[in-house]
């Protein structure tokens, strides 16, 4: 039997969800059928949280489909993008028409402003959902500048955010909502794979080099199995919903999650190495 994935409290909500999240909104062209292959394979290595979005194209139909006997093995998490309350609610009931169920675990508002979230009275809709019990909490996916002011209202439950080795300015934030019992759930985990391998930029890759991280590579590690690492070393980012259309990089990233978090010193030496470069 496959060894099990490790698994952390997300936030207050003590829901006990896979360190290894799966994203759905995918960056390479998929058909149904490898839609299919690769949710299957999200199951069977017991990844317990999924991330979509009304806006991901058919993601939510389909894993409406897939998860029709499976509800129960599953934390879902979708998003919804209209920024006045009574359109939420229908965006909300639409998902959960397509996802076929009544409830989704976590509804995320989509990249708003906090000024959409006041003059749409969000929150307040967000929190008659949760009462409904059409969704159990509610989050917010942001970056800053906005995360800050989010965190600052202490009215979400989870956040998304976008963290890794590259992309390192909601570090501060996402520890300091962490501390403060919230749950944290990381896109961008591995800066969308290495350049012609994933989905990841040259641009934004060229700095693994610039910052000599290749030097703290293990025998045979991959660059993106060591970012994948360095973001999971933070407790605070609960779980990571890395993304992938490719079964094999399924694998490898469960094979990385299984090899667990880079060892302090190690950590701390990296930390210090990408503090130095990023205040040049
Ligand atoms: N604002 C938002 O709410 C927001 C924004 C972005 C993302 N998200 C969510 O977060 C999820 C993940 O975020 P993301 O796609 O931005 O970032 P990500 O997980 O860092 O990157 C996904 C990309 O990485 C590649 N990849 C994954 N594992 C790999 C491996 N082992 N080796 C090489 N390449 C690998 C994938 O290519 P292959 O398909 O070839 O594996 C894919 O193109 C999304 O699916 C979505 O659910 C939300």
């Amino acid at each position: 039997m496959q060894d099990q994935l490790p698994k952390t409290s997300l936030g207050k909500t003590e829901i006990q969800i896979t360190r290894l999240g799966y994203g759905s909104g995918h960056r390479k062209p998929m058909n149904d059928k490898q839609r299919d292959v690769i949710l299957n394979a999200v199951v069977d290595a017991g990844i317990n949280i999924i991330d979509t979005a009304i806006s991901y194209g058919n993601s939510e139909q389909l894993i409406g489909k897939f998860l029709k006997d499976k509800r129960d093995k599953f934390y879902l998490a979708t998003k919804g993008n209209l920024w006045d309350a009574g359109s939420l609610e229908t965006q909300l009931n639409q998902s959960l028409k397509r996802l076929k169920t009544d409830y989704v675990d976590i509804y995320q508002l989509h990249n708003p402003t906090p000024a959409q979230c006041i003059s749409g009275e969000l929150l307040d809709a967000l929190n008659k959902f949760k009462k409904s019990g059409k969704c159990r909490w509610i989050g917010v996916s942001t970056s800053q500048p906005y995360f800050k002011e989010f965190i600052e209202w202490n009215s979400f439950d989870i956040f998304q955010v976008p963290y890794s080795a590259l992309q390192m300015e909601n570090e501060k934030m996402i520890n300091i909502a962490g501390g403060n019992g919230a749950g944290v759930i990381i896109n961008g985990a591995v800066a969308l794979g290495e350049p012609n391998i994933g989905k990841g930029s040259k641009l934004i890759w060229d700095n693994f080099e610039n910052y000599k991280l290749q030097e703290f590579l293990d025998v045979n590690e991959t660059k993106t199995s060591f970012m994948l690492r360095f973001t999971l070393s933070n407790d605070n980012a609960h779980t990571a919903i890395v993304g992938t259309t490719n079964p094999k990089h399924l694998e490898s990233n469960i094979k990385s999650v299984l090899q667990g978090p880079l060892e302090a010193d190690l950590y701390n030496q990296v930390k210090k190495r990408i503090m130095a470069n990023l205040q040049i």
